[in-house]
This record gives C-alpha cells, sequence and structure tokens, in this order.
C-alpha cells in the first residue's frame, strides 16, 4: 500500500483538466497513455482486465473459463428475462442492445443504463420488485441484466456524448473519477489510471480503459457469499461501491428504485473510455 500512496501522489497533478477536454480527446490522451505504459498489450485485449497485463492470472483465468462458472446464472436471467416480458420494453426485443448504453435520453435529459431501464420495465410490466426480490446489483436482477449483456457479446462499445447536456453528464461522471475520496482519499484514476499493474494487497490493478466491457460480471468472491448460481454475479454500479468502500469512502446506493446520479453519471464517462472495445459479458473475475 505504502508504494501505491507515493506513486499516486506523484502523479495525481496529470489529471487532465475537465475544462478544455472533450471526450474525443480525453480517450485519445488515455489510450496514448496507456499505449506508451503497457507497448506490449493489444487493444482489444484491456477488456480482460488484469489478465491483459499478467501472463500467471491469465493462465488461472483461462482455466476458469473453461468450465465458465456464470452459464448457469446466465439460463436463470434467459427465463426470467422471459417471464416478466423484458423484450417488450426494449429496442430490438432487449437483445444485442448493450454496447449502446448508458445514453442521454434528450426527452428526459437524463443519462440512462439498460439497469435503470430494466427497472423501470419490470415495474411498468407490474412485477412486484420487492416481493420477487429483484434488487439493483445482485441476484434475479443482475442475472437478467447479465443475459443481456452476454446477447450483445462480440458487439463493439459505442456510447455516444452529444454535446449540451449530455456533455455535462459525462463531466460530472469524470470529475467523480479523478476526485479524492474516502479516508485513504484516493480517486479511481489514482488506481485504474496511474497505477495499473501494481500490486494492492494480493490483487494487481487493472487500466481505466476496458474495465466496463463485461458486465454484469460474476466475481469468485461475491460466489462464496452463496449456494445460488446467481450468487456471484453484481453489476458495474455493484463494483463501484466495492472499490469506494475499499477506500473507505461511502457506497451511493440506488434510493426509491433509482440508480444513483453520481454512479450513473460515472458509468458514463468510465464506459465512454472503453468504446471500440467489444463486449465480452459477463466476465469472470476474483
Ligand atoms: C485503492 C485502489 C482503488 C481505487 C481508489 C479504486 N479501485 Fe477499482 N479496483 C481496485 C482493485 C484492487 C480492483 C481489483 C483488481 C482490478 O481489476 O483492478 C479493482 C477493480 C475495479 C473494477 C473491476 C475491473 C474488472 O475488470 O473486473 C472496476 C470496474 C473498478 N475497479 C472501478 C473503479 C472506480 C470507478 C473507482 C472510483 C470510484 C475505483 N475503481 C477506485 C482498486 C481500486
Amino acid at each position: 500500500m505504502r508504494k501505491l500512496i507515493i506513486a499516486a501522489a506523484a502523479l495525481a497533478l496529470t489529471a487532465p483538466l475537465v475544462s478544455q477536454a472533450t471526450p474525443q480527446s480525453d480517450l485519445e490522451h488515455m489510450k496514448k497513455y496507456f499505449a506508451k505504459k503497457f507497448p506490449g498489450v493489444q487493444y482489444q485485449d484491456y477488456a480482460n482486465g488484469v489478465y491483459a497485463l499478467d501472463k500467471g492470472r491469465r493462465v488461472e483465468w483461462e482455466a476458469m473459463e473453461e468450465f465458465p462458472p456464470y452459464e448457469p446464472g446466465v439460463e436463470i436471467g434467459k427465463s426470467l428475462f422471459k417471464k416478466y416480458k423484458v423484450g417488450q420494453c426494449f429496442k430490438n426485443g432487449g437483445i444485442g442492445i448493450k454496447q449502446n448504453y448508458p445514453y442521454y435520453d434528450s426527452k428526459s435529459g437524463q443519462v440512462h443504463t439498460l439497469e435503470g431501464e430494466l427497472m423501470a420495465c419490470l415495474k411498468r410490466n407490474g412485477i412486484d420488485t420487492e416481493k420477487e426480490k429483484l434488487d439493483y446489483g445482485k441476484g434475479k436482477f443482475a442475472a437478467i441484466a447479465a443475459y443481456m449483456a452476454y446477447t450483445s457479446r462480440g458487439k463493439t462499445i459505442k456510447v455516444d456524448v452529444p454535446a449540451g447536456k449530455a456533455t455535462k453528464i459525462y463531466n460530472e461522471g469524470k470529475q467523480f473519477f479523478y476526485a479524492k475520496r474516502g479516508q485513504l482519499n484516493f480517486s479511481c484514476a489514482d488506481c485504474h489510471v496511474y497505477n495499473p499493474g501494481v500490486m494492492l494487497r494480493s490483487m494487481m490493478l487493472s487500466t481505466a480503459i476496458g474495465q466496463t466491457t463485461h458486465w454484469p460480471a460474476y466475481r469468485k468472491k461475491w460466489e462464496a457469499g452463496g449456494t445460488s448460481p446467481l450468487h456471484g454475479f453484481g453489476t458495474l454500479q455493484r463494483r463501484y461501491g466495492g472499490c469506494n468502500k475499499m477506500v473507505r469512502a461511502k457506497d451511493l446506493k440506488p434510493k426509491d428504485g433509482k440508480q444513483n446520479p453520481s454512479y450513473v453519471a460515472l458509468e458514463y464517462f468510465h464506459t465512454y473510455l472503453s468504446n471500440g472495445l467489444k463486449i465480452n459479458a459477463p466476465g469472470v473475475r476474483q
């Protein structure tokens, strides 16, 4: 941890200024930065997180993928997707659409995530989400979202940030990403821009580019909490909560059936950084 703190403090000053940059220039800047830092990594491989950076971990991960632990859960997600008639709320019946999320909806003036629309859909279809235990973030809900993302495998992420309010929300997400927080006073960027490849306890840090391609993901850590095939699933925003707690900052939980607007803005900015990469959800992670 000590090593990491020193490196983060030294590099914190290099965060690009929000006011001068555009989403396009942000992404170009970061692509160049990582290309220099990791010359051996193929661009598409960033979608594989730490497994793009470390050979030993990659071998373990490939072994896990031989019998994908998420498969039974994706099947359950598919049957729930049908049972709750989710397809009728989405373009193309909800199939193969994940790569376009989050997007800016000019009618409401808000950014929509796939999970946000899924929750709204379940309610619109008259499902008692509380009784059915359909919570944002995990379990059955995450399994439906994982099935939907699975049907987008191989499709290229294409998040659009038009000028105006959408750019404003993007910049809020960017600010969140670069802001120091928690008792440990770390920003997302301290770990995932300035220190990828560095060890934090037993974990190696991954790059910000590629972190959003594989969600909902299936984590061994989450799986260990129960016996159901759905236990390992969690959404990207559940992961944000874990990283915030790691630095002893607050997890911004959904409220009144809606995701926290700061996490939605963060997801918008963060997913833009994976534009051009292919969806490979659900990912398997430790
Ligand atoms: C103190 C360091 C630290 C900070 C700060 C931090 N993370 Fe993480 N994060 C980790 C570690 C460790 C992991 C697990 C290894 C990995 O994949 O990087 C991780 C994993 C992730 C993953 C999963 C990557 C994958 O491929 O599965 C995402 C997404 C993520 N972090 C996003 C964020 C965001 C967004 C923030 C800011 C709100 C943040 N992190 C702040 C340490 C940090």
